[in-house]
């Protein structure tokens, strides 16, 4: 089956010969075009990323716009039939150094094209700010990059996605990390947990409180802002804001008494 790739030469060619000498690319585009050039092999062989460090290396914007174009045409997850058309790429800051994943875009980030811009987005933002960080600063990801499907008469209803769906778009959130090399992420919820661990059915309840690994890089579970709008209780918003403290400190971030003692029972 030919690649895209090919296809695009091709395209290209077919233009050429009709005697279009130019044609339009956007920064999306660009990123790939640059990605192909740089890293022939592994363009033709269908690699999620390019991870070459050195002379000629891609800066991190590079990566994460090539990312975003192949994310564009995932293969494996577009053959699942199971996930919506289109593609929510994550958004934020390329050089962050706290990184966040979530589950997947809902209603309003597929309307609007942005992870966590409904109201678990505003609680998210509420979450950084108590923490002293701007949304701008943070690199906010989903584990899987579109809408899960649920037919016809879908609404503004949504729903969590399978492990066979985060199996197929798990690739393009590692391939995200080794990009940016956050200094710690914070997965929000057990699906981005699970996703992200390689792990299936583990509870946040299980796997909060600790610290794991991706990559070499500290990962922290905590509850879904989603899990906070239903559950407004001291306890849980401790709880998630305890996880949020353990990240302040591995971020070597200052932590002042006032926000030390958040959300504790008077
Ligand atoms: N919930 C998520 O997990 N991700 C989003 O982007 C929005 C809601």
């Amino acid at each position: 089956m030919a690649t895209i790739r090919q296809l695009t030469v091709e395209s290209l060619a077919h233009l050429a010969a009709q005697g279009q000498g130019r044609t339009v690319v956007d920064d999306e585009a660009r990123g790939i075009l640059r990605g192909w050039m740089l890293h022939p092999q592994q363009a033709a062989q269908g690699a999620p990323a390019p991870q070459k460090a050195g002379a000629g290396a891609m800066t991190v914007e590079q990566k994460l716009a090539y990312l975003r174009g192949r994310a564009a045409d995932w293969q494996p997850a577009r053959a699942l039939g199971t996930l919506r058309e289109k593609m929510v790429f994550s958004v934020g800051n390329p050089h962050a150094r706290f990184m966040l994943v979530g589950e997947a875009p809902g209603y309003d980030e597929e309307r609007l094209g942005e992870p966590f811009v409904g109201r678990a987005g505003q609680k998210l933002n509420q979450v950084l700010a108590a923490m002293g960080l701007k949304r701008e600063e943070v690199y906010i990801s989903n584990i899987c990059k579109w809408r899960p499907d649920m037919g016809a008469g879908q609404g503004i209803s949504n729903r969590p996605p399978t492990p066979g769906e985060i199996a197929a778009c798990v690739k393009i959130v590692l391939a995200e990390i080794r990009a940016i090399a956050p200094r710690c992420i914070m997965c929000l919820g057990g699906t981005a947990g699970n996703g992200l661990l390689g792990l299936q059915g583990a509870s946040v309840g299980s796997l909060r409180g600790k610290w794991h690994e991706c990559q070499g890089i500290p990962v922290r579970v905590t509850y879904h802002p989603s899990y906070l709008l239903r559950n407004e209780t001291l306890s849980a918003r401790r709880a998630v804001w305890e996880d949020m403290l353990a990240a302040m400190e591995v971020l070597g971030m200052p932590i002042s008494e006032k926000q030390r003692n958040y959300f504790l029972q008077p």
